[in-house]
């Protein structure tokens, strides 16, 4: 029999009774409080947020006594699969995997479930696997709210017409995102208050597609565009780039997601109008607690769960906030996200 020891969802009475207490991976008889190893398999580190999600978790790890083996695929499955391996092989205590693809990393959770190791899906779900646990924030609001932005500009008369732009198809997150604007937006859009003039998929999120998404929506639909639902801020930065070269930006909405540094000086100049704020360090840092629980095999609580396709995943949703220019400060500055002078410039 493998080392591993089975999950134990047990529903708990009292304190405890809206929640799950998890259990897996070595019993508390082997568990190191020092000497856990995490691995942390990566998407890509391509693009800004990450690379944040990588050092605040890090940070965490070692402040908890956990050594980090961090793992980045480039955007490739193939190559993620081979670091999972990798990883496996240098001997980590638990996984922590950020898939480019959720469905092509169920074979990564069954590698490490063979080891006994446990994993932990970070921000982005793996489907159609026993995934142990997953932490994210709310995908489903994230989409609401930009969509909401966007209904609570309808010109007085006739239809807003909209751009949208999709994440990669392989993130599950760009579906839940999806999801979340097609709540607020169908209605309106079946009422004809807003006309879709153009949508599509940007695939691996990568601004150069979004550029290329909205370039094709001009040409096919023309320079009366009032809106593009971008759903992160790399896209909103591809697609603005369009309406420069177009005339256009600084005249149409641009929503995005993330409060990169880009986004948020986009949106103090103008030209992105607003973006969704999800406190990365809280991820990061529950994240790398929960690792090492897993690690150690702790005792987890986790309150909410999210259907896989195969099972229900434990799981931790947090909060989000939507950001334009009028409560920039008293969010993302305010929590030291982004700083004052980085946002605004020297005055
Ligand atoms: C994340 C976003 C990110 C996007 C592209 C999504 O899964 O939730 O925050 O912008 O991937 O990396």
């Amino acid at each position: 029999m493998n080392a591993r020891i089975a999950l134990v969802l047990v529903s708990c009475a009292l304190s405890l009774a809206t929640g799950f207490v998890l259990s897996r991976g070595k019993s508390s008889a082997g568990s190191k409080s020092n000497g856990v190893v995490i691995g942390l398999s990566m998407d890509t580190l391509k693009e800004e947020r990450w690379i944040g999600d990588r050092d605040l978790f890090i940070a965490k790890a070692k402040a908890l006594g956990a050594d980090v083996l961090v793992e980045s695929a480039n955007s490739d499955d193939t190559r993620q699969l081979r670091d999972v391996e990798s990883l496996i092989t240098r001997g980590v205590d638990a996984l922590v995997i950020i898939p480019h693809n959720g469905a092509a990393m169920a074979r990564a959770v069954e590698m490490a479930h063979a080891e006994g190791i446990p994993v932990l899906s970070y921000d982005r779900l793996i489907t159609g696997a026993d995934t142990d646990l997953y932490i994210t924030f709310d995908n489903v609001k994230v989409g609401e709210l930009q969509a909401q932005f966007i209904a609570d500009r309808l010109p007085a008369q006739g239809k807003l017409r909209l751009i949208r732009i999709y994440g990669a198809k392989t993130d599950n997150n760009a579906v839940l995102f999806k999801q979340g604007q097609d709540n607020i937006l169908n209605p309106l859009i079946a009422a004809g208050r807003i006309e879709v003039v153009f949508e599509d998929w940007a695939e691996d999120w990568k601004p150069e597609n979004a550029k290329k998404i909205t370039n094709a929506a001009i040409t096919k639909a023309g320079q009366r565009i009032d809106a593009i639902l971008a759903s992160n801020d790399g896209t909103a930065g591809g697609a603005i780039q369009a309406l420069i070269e177009e005339g256009l930006s600084g005249k149409v909405i641009v929503t995005g997601q993330d409060a990169d540094l880009a986004g948020c000086q986009r949106i103090v100049a103008g030209s992105q109008t607003m973006t969704v704020y999800k406190p990365l360090k809280v991820l990061a840092t529950q994240a790398a607690d929960l690792a090492v629980k897993l690690a150690t095999g702790k005792p987890i609580i986790a309150k909410d769960e999210s259907d896989n396709g195969k099972v229900q995943v434990p799981s931790v949703f947090l909060p989000i906030i939507s950001v334009t220019q009028d409560n920039l400060r008293e969010t993302v500055i305010k929590d030291d996200f982004r700083s004052e002078k980085d946002v605004y410039g020297e005055r």
